[in-house]
């Protein structure tokens, strides 16, 4: 029989946890900053996830495994429950511990980010919530994921607003930042309200440059009255839990990602951010359990006004794992956001050099760290992606194809590979010429 633990106590037992279990994380940090982790610091922080050794696995972007202390923190959590559920709920239902950890990652305020179960919950809530109307325009990219467009869909649909996809380039291996924004300066229009765009491809693997469009749409939005600006939102993913910028460094309106791809958090978490005086701008769709609310409803009176709080969809959730993902940012955060860009984009680079160098093959992302960050995508001539894929899966190496129209074999080397595996990856891809 376990104890029932306070918040704070459970909050501070997670910690703990994190630290016994991240002591490799920590050795990866113990080298200072500017020196590289010694190498078998980044093999122990491999040791904290239990993916199983007979696999490479190139595809944690698609759907993470825990890590120690994140399987800590649930059971924990899981625990306190099952014992009571209706004690535990009472005790963790205000939820700053969990909005805190995401901000002090994204160094921005806890007020500001609602509490999503995904990237897809967040890109509804954000473009199903803008006040769209009949004749305003909504400005995307032919390079967005599913969920992106479809929200999109689903918000012009309600609202009469016409969604307008561009491309940003012809080829990802030969974007540039410049031609990027260039598309979204010459594609805003009066009538545009929304530029929607993803950080980092998961069709291509190439990394838009969000501050340079962020730019863009704020000189757009000179001289224009507040119910005409043009809102900048992102789709984050695949950017965030590998890149070490902030919110303030990438300059975007509203980012939505799942927690449970890069970042190792508990499946079935997210985060949707937005500028704090932003959130007024938008309608929630589903209706939130917080004490404000409910009393609102309560005493008939009218809601209070949206803000991110507002925004976090109520109802009961999958709550061990909500209340867990403090410990994946801790983690994060313990290797430093510097280090894990830094070991994420030399095994990219490892694995795009190699590529490149392969006559059979055609390497769709960029070589360029700034164009580029964890997922690379590629052809092997006169074979299908899944043809290339199936390969891969016989050399137990767990690749993917991207579920786009234009499909191509996807490789995403991770906090969970190492050189050794990226070369083994390399020679069974050279082997499928
Ligand atoms: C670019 C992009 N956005 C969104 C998603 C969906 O993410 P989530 O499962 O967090 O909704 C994916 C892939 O799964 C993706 O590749």
């Amino acid at each position: 029989m376990t104890t029932k633990l306070s918040r704070r106590s459970l909050l501070e037992g997670m910690l703990l946890i994190g630290a016994a279990g991240c002591a490799a994380p920590e050795a990866a940090a113990a080298a200072g900053d500017g020196v590289k982790a010694p190498a078998d610091a980044w093999q122990r922080v491999r040791d904290e996830f239990e993916v199983s050794p007979a696999w490479i696995h190139m595809t944690s972007f698609y759907l993470d495994s825990h890590p120690r202390p994140v399987r800590a923190a649930i059971e924990a959590l899981r625990r306190e429950l099952d014992e009571n559920p209706v004690d535990a709920v009472h005790e963790h239902e205000d939820t700053t511990p969990v909005r805190e950890a995401a901000a002090a990652y994204m160094g921005v305020q806890a007020d500001e980010i609602a509490l999503t179960d995904s990237t897809t919950m967040g890109l509804a809530l954000l473009y199903l919530g803008l006040p769209l109307k009949a004749g305003d325009e909504v400005l995307t990219t032919e390079h967005d994921h599913y969920a992106m467009h479809e929200s999109l869909r689903l918000a012009a649909e309600r609202s009469g607003a016409v969604v307008r996809k561009i491309a940003l380039y012809e080829r990802g291996s030969d974007a540039t930042e410049a031609e990027m924004a260039g598309a979204i300066e010459r594609a805003i229009t009066p009538a545009t309200r929304v530029v929607a765009i993803t950080w980092v491809h998961s069709s291509t693997g190439v990394k838009t440059p969000v501050r340079a469009i962020a730019e863009v749409v704020a000189r757009a939005n000179q001289g224009r009255a507040p119910e005409d600006r043009v809102v900048c939102g992102v789709d984050g993913v695949h950017g965030f839990g590998v890149e070490d910028a902030t919110m303030a460094d990438l300059g975007c309106d509203f980012f939505s990602a799942g927690c449970h791809k890069w970042i190792f958090g508990p499946r079935g978490t997210g985060v949707l951010w937005g500028k704090a005086e932003l959130w007024p701008l938008l309608r929630p769709s589903i209706p939130q359990f917080g004490k404000e609310a409910y009393e609102a409803w309560l005493r008939g009176q009218p809601p209070p006004p949206t803000n991110a709080n507002m925004m976090t969809p109520g109802g009961f959730h999958s709550f061990e794992h909500r209340w867990a993902l403090p410990a994946a940012f801790a983690f994060h955060r313990r290797i430093g956001k510097a280090r894990v860009a830094d070991r994420i984009h030399a095994l990219n680079r490892q694995c795009k050099e190699g590529l490149k160098g392969m006559r059979h093959v055609t390497l769709h992302t960029p070589l360029d760290d700034a164009l580029s960050a964890g997922i690379i995508c590629f052809e092997v001539a006169g074979m299908t992606p899944e043809a290339a894929v199936k390969r891969l899966r016989e050399r137990k190496i767990v690749a993917s194809t991207s579920p786009y129209r234009t499909s191509y074999a996807r490789v995403a080397p991770s906090l969970l590979n190492d050189e050794a595996e990226v070369d083994t990856v390399l020679r069974a891809i050279r082997a499928l010429a």
